[in-house]
């Protein structure tokens, strides 16, 4: 394996795969499970792989998700060196935990020297986790990511009993093709693979560096639906037969959008107009969710008989002109002012959408001439100052806010 290790790095993906397929049918030296690339799973679940492909974990690394990368790189450092540390605490960056995992099982922070750390969340990182042991260890530190799991080393976890490996099959997500026999040693686990345990070690909660938990997702649903739905009922439904793979979040706009009901109702009183707007969060977790610096703004304009914008809510800043339409998590510092995740000292305020919750926000309009108002929802993965710290690296079409509602009231 030591052999193997030092010269994997100067091989092209192409001899990579050759070498990891020919390995595990045949008697040489097997390379670690964690370093077998996607592509070689992808070479008979090759719609699971698609999938997977188009999905964040295949891009959760420094190299390939630029917001991440961003943050990453004012926090730990370059994605391609070897012995970065965490800025903070001066220890191995707990970010590759989550982000990087197979890295994070070899303690290296060079990302591009294997096609598996590049990947990221990638197949075997999942399956070949065994056991999970939760995020909060015996001595009250946090394990975070790849350090809550206990991995197998000899053989792939999944969801089904088999028979594994013993007679040609076709291989789930194979999109058609012939029957191929398994060539993975295969190892039933129902327990970890069907329940939410298989996402909580990375997703459950994050805390930064004073401890504030900045992102919560599996802790307020867990905390607030009995019995709490799994994970993989909304984000892994069987697809053509097969379970998807493509995990859909922030970045999926429609996803958003299925996720709130937006109505809005308005009536004349004497020489103003009163709105009101009516959001519905139909989701189970907060909304929005995970990373504390998704935010939703709603925009509410009055038009005259001509369609020209008469009355808005806000005109440059919703925080400061209309705090009631900003939806987030606020992470402040001490003196109470909004910083980056990694600064915060404690949370400012949670004016998201609760599960199942439905809000109605109200404005009394005094322009004159109103003949209807307009409510928009706006989704934003990354809030205004983070733009403004780290946006210059960043694609446009990330920073553009995405409309993930909207509603009109004729008078
Ligand atoms: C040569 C084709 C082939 C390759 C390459 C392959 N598989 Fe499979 N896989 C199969 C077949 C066939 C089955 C169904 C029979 C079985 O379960 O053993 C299967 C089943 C599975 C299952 C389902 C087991 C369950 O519990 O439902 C998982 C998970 C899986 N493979 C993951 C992987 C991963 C991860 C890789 C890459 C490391 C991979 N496979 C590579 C052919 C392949
Ligand atoms: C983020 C974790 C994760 C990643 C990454 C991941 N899987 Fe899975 N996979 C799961 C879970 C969880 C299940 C079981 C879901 C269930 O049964 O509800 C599963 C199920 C499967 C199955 C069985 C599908 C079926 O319908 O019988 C196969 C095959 C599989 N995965 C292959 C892959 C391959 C190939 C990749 C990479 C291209 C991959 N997985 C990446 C978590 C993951
Ligand atoms: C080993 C860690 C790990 C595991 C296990 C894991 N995830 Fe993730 N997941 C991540 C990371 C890291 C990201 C963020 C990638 C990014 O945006 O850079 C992510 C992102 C996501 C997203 C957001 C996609 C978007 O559009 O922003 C969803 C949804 C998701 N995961 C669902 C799941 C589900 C469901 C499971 C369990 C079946 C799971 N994950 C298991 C690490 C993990
Ligand atoms: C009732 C269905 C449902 C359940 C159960 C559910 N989710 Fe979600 N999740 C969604 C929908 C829909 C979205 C998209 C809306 C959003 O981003 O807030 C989403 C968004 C996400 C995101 C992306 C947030 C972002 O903006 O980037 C992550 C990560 C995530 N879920 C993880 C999980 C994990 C982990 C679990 C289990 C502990 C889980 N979800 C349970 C429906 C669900
Ligand atoms: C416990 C696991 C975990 C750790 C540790 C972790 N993250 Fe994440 N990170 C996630 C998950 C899961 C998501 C996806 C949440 C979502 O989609 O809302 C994410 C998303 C992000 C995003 C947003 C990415 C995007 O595309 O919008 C950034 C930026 C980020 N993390 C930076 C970091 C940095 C920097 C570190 C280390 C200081 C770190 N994370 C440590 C799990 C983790």
């Amino acid at each position: 394996m030591q052999g193997f290790f030092r010269v994997m790095p100067l091989m092209g993906a192409a001899a990579w795969l050759l070498l990891s397929a020919t390995a595990w049918s045949g008697e040489e030296e097997k390379p670690p499970l964690h370093h077998v690339p996607s592509a070689n799973c992808g070479e008979c679940h090759k719609e699971i792989y698609l999938q997977w492909s188009d999905s964040m974990h295949a891009k959760s690394t420094a190299l390939n998700d630029p917001i991440h990368g961003a943050v990453y790189r004012l926090e730990a450092g370059d994605p391609t060196q070897e012995g970065v540390t965490h800025k903070a605490t001066g220890a191995y960056p707990p970010c590759l935990q989550c982000h990087a995992p197979n890295a994070a099982r070899d303690k290296s922070t060079k990302l591009d020297a294997n096609p598996a750390y590049s990947e990221g969340v990638n197949c075997v990182v999942c399956h070949t986790m065994k056991n999970y042991k939760g995020i909060h260890g015996e001595d009250g530190k946090m394990r975070m990511g790849a350090a809550a799991y206990e991995f197998a080393n000899d053989s792939l976890q999944g969801p089904d009993g088999g028979p594994h490996g013993s007679k040609p099959t076709f291989a789930p997500g194979s999109g058609g093709g012939e029957p191929t026999v398994n060539p993975f040693p295969q190892q039933a686990n129902p327990m970890l693979f069907k329940g939410s345990d298989a996402c909580l070690g990375c997703h459950q909660m994050m805390a930064n560096p004073q401890k504030v938990a900045v992102c919560n997702i599996g802790e307020n649903l867990l905390g607030k639906n009995t019995p709490a739905p799994t994970c993989q009922s909304c984000h892994m439904p069987v697809v053509n037969g097969f379970v998807s793979h493509e995990m859909a979040g922030g970045h999926d706009t429609n996803r958003v959008k299925k996720s709130l009901a937006t109505t809005v109702a308005a009536k004349a009183e004497g020489d103003k107009v009163q709105a009101v707007v009516t959001l519905k969060n139909t989701l189970l977790h907060t909304l929005p969710n995970g990373a504390p610096f998704r935010n939703m703004v709603v925009k509410v304009t009055a038009l005259n008989d001509k369609g020209e914008v008469v009355w808005s809510n806000f005109k440059e800043n919703p925080m400061q002109e209309d705090p009631q339409s900003v939806l987030m998590l606020k992470l402040v510092n001490d003196e109470g002012q909004p910083v980056m995740p990694p600064q915060a000292t404690k949370i400012g305020g949670d004016s998201r959408l609760q599960p199942g919750e439905q809000r109605q926000i109200t404005y009394t309009i005094p322009a004159p001439g109103v003949k209807s108002v307009k409510a928009v929802v706006l989704f934003n993965l990354m809030t205004k100052p983070m733009i403004e710290k780290i946006g210059a690296t960043i694609p446009e079409d990330l920073k553009k806010p995405a409309v993930v509602g909207q509603a009109d009231a004729l008078l």
